[in-house]
């Protein structure tokens, strides 16, 4: 199959539209990170998207839907909290988890009671889901435990002859995935942190906490995606902390002593010493919304170009950085096991 990557017209909008209630998969773009779409009442297409990305079979998906789109039809009910943040947040990069029974395709939810549901703010996206009218689950577009698309270049690089349409959306500006956030509960719970913080959420609501899932607890994990590794360049990463100076040069050294081409993921004030020393820097800048979107590219760069990739976690890791941090270290451990968040 040949694989198209079409500006957003009426004409590919109508094409995009055949293809899903043909049962079948069309990446869109979003403000947070490209999206592999199905239709989220269709069996076929949602087991499709599982297949194409190697995706484990328990970690459920995100249904995306228009603004005006009628929540009723998918979710059971929306508690008064929920309301406020859907209507404080959304169309933005903040997932909802509600309660919701057999309203889509219950391959979406792996069988859970529930369903995440994202409004996305991408004019692009929007344009999609207005024409479909019908949720549109979305995982991210990128082969199971890469690194997740900012560009339609990086989609096309994962799944060239497995899809037949890729939405051009141009960069995504968010760069790092949404907020997962289940409302299932008394208060909020923030299952995968993003854009959306958890400080923003309890400045609307009051109250909002972290989840932290319990590894060795029998209980069945709330977002079981927290426990794969995920986001993973295809070079070998080593993470950091910023006052390990010594050692970062020193394993510089011997990695370049031994032959390894060397890149160094950081903060831009350490990019004229990394280069002093002969490695390569990837420049994530200053600002933590800078380095959200920075990240993903970053990552997709290096792979290409370094043996060993050396990230140097950046100074500030509150807010937004949160999310951040929990990218990065999910893409540079090196082993395939649960590990923490
Ligand atoms: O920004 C985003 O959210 C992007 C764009 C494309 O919208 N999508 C995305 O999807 O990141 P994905 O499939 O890569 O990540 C979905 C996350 C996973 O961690 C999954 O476990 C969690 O959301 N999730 C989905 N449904 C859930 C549910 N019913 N309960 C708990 N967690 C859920
Ligand atoms: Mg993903």
């Amino acid at each position: 199959m040949e694989t198209k990557i079409k500006q957003i017209t009426s004409a590919v909008l109508t094409e995009a539209k055949e293809i899903i209630f043909n049962s079948g998969v069309v990446a869109m773009p979003t403000e947070t990170v490209y999206g592999l779409g199905g239709n989220a009442f269709d069996d076929v297409a949602v087991k499709k998207i599982f297949e194409i990305k190697g995706r484990p079979n328990d970690n459920p998906l995100i249904a995306h839907v228009h603004k005006r789109y009628d929540l009723a039809k998918i979710i059971d009910y929306e508690p008064p909290y929920a309301k406020k943040l859907r209507e404080t947040f959304t169309p933005g990069p903040l997932t909802l988890v509600y309660p919701s029974t057999h309203k889509v395709s219950p391959f979406v939810s792996c069988g859970l009671q529930t369903l995440a549901v994202r409004i996305p703010s991408h004019e692009g996206a929007q344009a999609f889901l207005e024409k479909v009218n019908i949720p549109i689950v979305a995982p991210s577009a990128n082969l199971s435990k890469h690194v997740s698309p900012t560009t339609s270049k990086h989609v096309f690089e994962d799944f060239s002859g497995k899809i037949p349409l890729i939405l051009e959306g141009g960069e995504c500006i968010g760069g790092i995935e949404s907020t997962v956030c289940d409302v299932t509960g008394e208060i909020p719970v923030i299952l995968r942190p993003g854009l959306i913080t958890r400080e923003m959420i309890a400045a609307v609501v009051g109250d909002c906490k972290e989840y932290i899932p319990d590894l060795r607890s029998k209980e069945k994990v709330k977002s079981p995606g927290l426990l794969y590794k995920h986001y993973a360049p295809r070079c070998q990463t080593a993470l950091y902390k910023p006052e390990q100076e010594k050692e970062i040069f020193t394993r510089m050294q011997e990695a370049g002593a031994k032959g390894l081409k060397v890149g160094v993921l950081c903060e831009s004030c350490w990019v004229q010493a990394v280069r002093e020393k002969g490695a390569l820097s990837y420049d994530l800048g200053e600002r933590e919304e800078e380095m959200a979107n920075r990240l993903y590219g970053l990552l997709r760069e290096a792979e290409k170009n370094c043996d060993l990739l050396i990230a140097i976690e950046p100074k500030k890791q509150d807010g937004v950085m949160v999310g951040v941090m929990n990218r990065l270290k999910k893409a540079c451990v090196s082993v395939d096991i649960p590990h923490d968040n």
